[in-house]
């Protein structure tokens, strides 16, 4: 089996400048099952291949997600410190237990149906707002836009209070990057949790008060009053859903735009209605693979790819690599808009399948249908900025031009 040592998958900078694709395409046809250490010890498994990815999502009894879903998100022996209590990093029974009343309160048919609307809104506005001529950085004029409309409803808060709570966890998230904290990243990351758990803990508060079940935020709340969920529990996994919902569609978005921008053609026919919006997302989605990896520890030794991984060791699922299998995908490094049957594999699978799937995808789609509709278009001016993470794949600045519709190639 192959070993890295120094393994280029560690470093932001090299999916921020590198070709990590190329990487991971060579480990996937020659290495799909490798080992990848660090000079200081770390060292995991990487899983490159789309059926052992997939085979390692759905077995979560082998594989734990309570040591941290992030290369680094905690070291051997400790556990994750919100472990058993955080979905992304609880096992069963414990994850069901609290992944049904977040479904329940937040992901349920009427739910998504405010978000969608709220969200629909929203771009449209912001897009509205824009005139031909004008130049932008889309990552922060537009992209918010999805989230926000995602913490209005699922946090019963106004649209200032939802723009602060995406700042703060896009300071966690991003820590890394210059472009969110500037010189000194481990304070930006302490304040910014901390005010996102203050900020939680006041809306815990003031629901329990008013007694309102309305929201997401506000069901977690009346559990916490009943005595049926700890508000603890309740605090973090408010704080998993932010966090989730916000880190990753705004990137989505901002890479739809490149895309396009790179394809033009290819986008006519959605504008043109000649590729539905639906299937033009889904590989938007396979194609962006937002959230690049997840890790597991294995707590017995696991058989996946013919190799047997020992019990102990960190292995990570590469999103992004299983969505360019070539066993799964045809022509896999192409960009094809009307990819049939598209078995995208972006929001993960089994137990922990991505609770904001529906919404997510819901997001993209609307976002897309509104500038396949819009008068205006955007055409970009330099080349984009990409985050410096190895977890989330996005832009932190993306400079373009409101142009005319029809004048874009
Ligand atoms: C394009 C957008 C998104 C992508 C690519 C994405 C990706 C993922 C993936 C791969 C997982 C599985 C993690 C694992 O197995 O360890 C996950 C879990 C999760 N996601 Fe998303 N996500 C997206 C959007 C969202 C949104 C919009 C929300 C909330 C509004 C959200 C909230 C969550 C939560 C709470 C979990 C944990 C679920 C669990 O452990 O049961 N995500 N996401």
């Amino acid at each position: 089996m192959l070993v890295v040592e120094d393994s280029p998958l560690y470093s932001a900078e090299f999916f921020a400048a590198g070709d990590p694709y190329t990487y991971l395409n060579d480990l996937r046809e020659n290495h799909p099952v490798s080992v990848h250490r660090r000079a200081d010890g770390y060292e995991f498994y990487a899983l490159t291949r789309y059926a052992d990815v997939y085979a390692a999502y759905v077995d979560h009894v082998g594989l734990s997600s309570s040591y941290g879903t992030m290369i680094d998100g905690s070291y051997r022996p400790e556990k994750d410190s919100a472990s058993g209590r955080m979905l992304i990093v609880a096992d069963e029974p414990a994850h069901a237990q609290i992944k049904k009343p977040v479904k329940h309160s937040g992901f349920n048919r009427e739910m998504i149906g405010r978000i969608g609307e709220t969200v629909r809104r929203n771009i449209r506005t912001a897009l509205g707002a824009l005139s031909v001529g004008d130049r932008l950085d889309f990552t922060t004029v537009v992209a918010p836009e999805l989230p926000k409309g995602v913490l209005e409803v699922l946090f019963g808060i106004g649209p200032q209070d939802a723009l602060g709570l995406l700042e703060a966890t896009r300071t966690m998230i991003g820590y890394r990057d210059q472009a969110y904290v500037g010189e000194s990243p481990l304070d930006s990351l302490v304040d910014a949790q901390l005010n996102v758990l203050d900020f939680m803990d006041d809306l815990i508060s003031a629901r329990i008060r008013s007694g309102s079940s309305d929201d997401m935020i506000g069901f977690l709340a009346q559990l916490v009053a009943a005595g049926e969920m700890s508000r603890d529990v309740a605090l973090l996994n408010g704080l998993n859903v932010a966090v989730g919902g916000n880190e990753t569609t705004p990137h989505t978005a901002s890479l739809c735009v490149a895309t396009i921008d790179d394809e033009r053609a290819q986008w006519r026919r959605v504008v043109d209605g000649q590729v539905a919006s639906g299937v033009a997302t889904q590989e938007f989605l396979r194609w962006t693979s937002t959230n690049s990896y997840v890790q597991r520890l294995s707590v017995r030794d696991v058989e996946i790819g013919g190799q047997t991984i020992p019990a102990n060791s960190f292995v990570t699922l590469w999103n992004m690599a299983a969505n360019r299998d070539p066993r799964v995908f045809d022509r896999p490094d192409e960009f094809i808009i009307d990819r049939p049957d598209n078995k995208q594999i972006a929001f993960g699978a089994g137990v922990h399948r991505c609770i904001g799937a529906p919404v997510a995808t819901l997001e993209i789609q609307m976002f897309l249908e509104e500038l396949a509709a819009w008068d205006k278009a955007f055409r970009v001016l330099a080349p984009p900025q990409r985050l410096h993470s190895n977890f989330m794949l996005g832009l932190t600045e993306l400079q373009v031009e409101v142009i005319k519709a029809g004048e874009d190639g």
